[in-house]
């Protein structure tokens, strides 16, 4: 810290909650730069089962400011939802601030989402049908409303701007979805009302995260998703519409590149992805399974089983060098208990040729022949473990080899979901 990045360095879902949460014990604030309601994080603490979708995890300390930044698209009601369900469990929140710039899911972003991937049939991205894709298409269009238009004041240039965007959203409900068209002043009755609920927490979040910066405080941002599902370096088109990376986190959180001090990059033991898309490790369907019901590897906001792969070296470097990772935080190392041996790819091969990185081309990822290096498993329960030094011989020679082959330091290990469960890597512990 002060300003210390956590990110996903594979395809979403690396259990980076569980590393803010950690992490925003010393935290002051804790910024969400990016993504819509098509995240998920879950915390575990002594209270029970915590799943934000776009509340930073950082809510849970009393002494933390969660910011949604400006890169965010928030859902209100969703929002308002998971607002009313933590207030429900009468635990002393942080302070929760929203972004004025930050871009509003309208009513008609799911409904586009869900009904283009229909129309897609086979070639669907499989997304999260929240409306994510349509609400930044919108704002890089330069029509999308943003979290100011709906406060107190806006109402006749809220008009102004559904009365614009309408016209062509009915273009498409009814023409080329063949679907119900929608109506102005029911839209604009609802914004308005989420804006007067929404009012009290919305501030300039910029200039409240500057402040802390140069008064020094410990800022962490939490991106969502993953590296690997980068609107520009991730396996496009199968993306998601913003930027999880580094360069993306500064971008949303309002934070400037040289502000930056650490870089953690959240990779699972494994790999994971959820929704259409190359996968290169891609395990069969006995394997995968296993890893699922081991890493309960089922999505936190659709619940759809996760696609399992193994540890994918080539990307993991890739995004390690893309994001200027200072350091690793590996997750679900326990899940890896069981196996007698560990595949981890170690280079990719496509028409005889070897490819350093993934390739633009997702014809040619699909095609790629993954090499892997296989390990030895270690066959003990690691769950219970409490240090690095403690963990099996085997396990401590999986976690070198992927510092050597990713380039980046492993500094936390995680071995299960409880608070505890996570293992902090000593200076020692590096000899
Ligand atoms: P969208 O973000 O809903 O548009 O979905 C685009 C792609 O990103 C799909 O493959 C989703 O499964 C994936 N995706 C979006 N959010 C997450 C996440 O939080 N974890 C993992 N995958 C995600």
């Amino acid at each position: 810290m002060p300003v210390t990045i956590i990110l996903g360095g594979q395809w979403g879902d690396e259990a980076k909650g569980k590393i803010t949460d950690a992490l925003a014990a010393q935290a002051q604030v804790v910024i969400r730069p990016n993504g819509s309601n098509n995240a998920g994080h879950t915390v575990v603490t002594d209270q029970g089962v915590f799943k934000f979708h776009l509340v930073p995890s950082g809510i849970l300390y009393p002494h933390c400011t969660c910011v949604i930044g400006a890169g965010v698209a928030v859902s209100p009601p969703d929002l308002l939802r998971e607002i009313e369900a933590l207030q429900a469990r009468n635990l002393p929140l942080g302070r929760l601030v929203l972004s004025d710039r930050a871009h509003v899911v309208m009513p008609y972003h799911p409904l586009l989402d869900r009904y283009e991937e229909e129309r897609l049939g086979p070639a669907r991205i499989g997304t999260t049908h929240r409306g994510n894709g349509p609400a930044f298409t919108d704002k890089v269009a330069r029509r999308g409303i943003r979290i100011a238009d709906l406060l107190e004041g806006a109402e006749h240039e809220l008009r102004a701007k559904l009365a614009a965007i309408l016209p062509e959203k009915n273009l498409l409900l009814t023409h080329l979805y063949g679907a119900a068209g929608l109506d102005l002043d029911p839209i604009l009755e609802q914004a308005l009302e989420w804006g007067e609920r929404l009012a009290p927490y919305v501030v300039a979040a910029e200039e409240l995260v500057q402040d802390a910066v140069h008064a020094g405080k410990q800022v962490l941002v939490e991106a969502a998703q993953g590296c690997m599902l980068d609107l520009d370096y991730g396996t496009y088109p199968y993306v998601t519409s913003s930027s999880p990376t580094a360069a993306g986190a500064c971008q949303g959180a309002g934070i400037a590149p040289t502000q930056v001090d650490r870089v953690i990059g959240v990779f699972k033991a494994y790999t994971t992805r959820v929704g259409s898309g190359p996968f290169p490790t891609e395990v069969d369907a006995a394997t995968s399974q296993l890893l699922r019901e081991r890493g309960q590897e089922f999505g936190t906001t659709t619940g759809r089983p996760r696609r399992t792969g193994w540890f994918d070296a080539v990307a993991a470097r890739y995004a390690v060098r893309l994001n200027g990772i200072t350091e690793i935080a590996l997750t679900k190392l326990d899940v890896l208990d069981a196996l007698a041996e560990i595949p981890v790819c170690i280079a990719y091969q496509v028409d005889g040729r070897d490819l350093a990185s993934p390739p633009a081309r997702q014809d040619l990822l699909s095609r790629v022949q993954p090499v892997y290096d296989v390990l030895e498993g270690w066959q003990t329960d690691t769950s219970g473990v409490t240090s690095f030094e403690e963990l099996p011989r085997a396990a401590r020679r999986y976690i070198e080899r992927l510092e050597e082959l990713t380039g980046a330091p492993v500094t936390m290990v995680g071995i299960g979901p409880a608070r505890r469960q996570l293992l902090w890597r000593t200076a020692a512990a590096f000899a």
